[in-house]
């Protein structure tokens, strides 16, 4: 800046002020773009700050959005606070930790076979309590465990997800989608739905229902009850239990029914949860190495 006074005066003297004009711009450019390539200084450029986020975080797919009349904002100024008390590690043990805390993930698999030997319901509902620690929009906590043991029930649903699944099969789903799915040996017939000791139904409040039944906007709920069930399939992973994400094509609204579950309800995912059975196998899957998921920009 010091400079560019300096520049300006001199131009000010010996030449005709448009072109002086010129010339100053010319150079705070150029002092400009030297300073952000030696001292790093980002910046952003017009062109990115026009693009504004184009998601509207009240609405997902339009369908269900809630009319807005009472919000719980998490971030509320109002809220009382509390000290927080962080978890941090010495850089070793750090290391160490992120370290098995992948292998422990990466050896989970997606299991079709699942044992119906019993599992403790503490461990269940602490794997429960572990989605239910998920963040959500504004925390609106906008999810719904069901969890099913009851024998009646669940051959239930596997009636019901079963009858879809082989319409899905033949008629809504395509030839490729069909092609795709045979190298993991995936068809309509779920047996381990009335196997496995328990049944999770995750189902995301696309609405909330105040008490005298005024909808409250759930922002991000697809968003948020998908984190809910990452960290889910992550504690049942952690437990020694297995699992294997579905996601039954239109048989949702029956299994609201029968689940007696209200209509701002929707079901996202179904999960048989228990040990695997003794004879398992799992496809042969390779996942993307680093250097084709992560971006560094250092
Ligand atoms: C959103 C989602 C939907 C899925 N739906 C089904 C499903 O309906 N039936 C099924 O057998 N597996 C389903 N899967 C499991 C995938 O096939 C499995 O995660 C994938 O093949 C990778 O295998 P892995 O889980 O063992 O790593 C689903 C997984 C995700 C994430």
């Amino acid at each position: 800046m010091i400079m560019s006074a300096v520049v300006t005066n001199y131009l000010r003297e010996h030449l005709p002020y448009s072109t002086g004009v010129l010339i100053v711009v010319i150079t705070v450019v150029v002092l400009r773009s030297i300073l952000m390539k030696f001292v790093g200084i980002p910046t952003l450029k017009k062109d990115f700050l026009s693009h504004t986020e184009d998601v509207d975080p009240t609405v997902s797919n339009g369908e269900d959005a809630g009319d807005s009349i009472h919000n719980d904002h998490g971030g509320d100024d109002d809220a009382p606070r509390v000290a927080f008390n962080p978890q941090c590690y010495p850089k070793s043990q750090m290391i160490e930790r992120a370290r098995r805390f992948y292998e422990n993930m990466n050896a989970r698999r997606s299991v079709r076979s699942l044992s119906s030997e019993p599992v403790p319901l503490d461990v269940i509902q602490n794997i429960i309590r572990t989605a239910g620690t998920s963040p959500s929009g504004a925390h609106t906590e906008p999810w719904t465990f069901v969890v099913v043991s009851n024998k009646g029930i669940k051959a239930q649903i596997r009636q019901i997800v079963e009858a879809e699944e082989e319409i899905n099969y033949r008629k809504r789903m395509g030839n490729k989608w069909v092609e795709d799915l045979k190298k993991l040996k995936v068809n309509w017939e779920k047996p381990y739905l009335d196997v496995a000791p328990y049944l999770i139904i995750v189902l995301r409040q696309a609405y909330g229902l105040g008490e005298n039944g005024e909808r409250k906007t759930h922002y991000y709920n697809e968003i948020s009850v998908s984190i809910a069930v990452g960290l889910l399939l992550a504690a049942v992973q952690n437990a020694g239990l297995v699992t294997v994400t579905t996601t039954p094509m239109n048989a949702g609204p029956a299994l609201r029914t029968l689940l007696g579950r209200p209509v701002n309800e929707k079901v996202v995912v179904l999960l048989p949860v228990g040990y695997p059975a003794k004879d398992a196998t799992v496809p042969d899957l390779k996942r993307k190495e680093l250097d084709k998921i992560m971006v560094l920009l250092d």
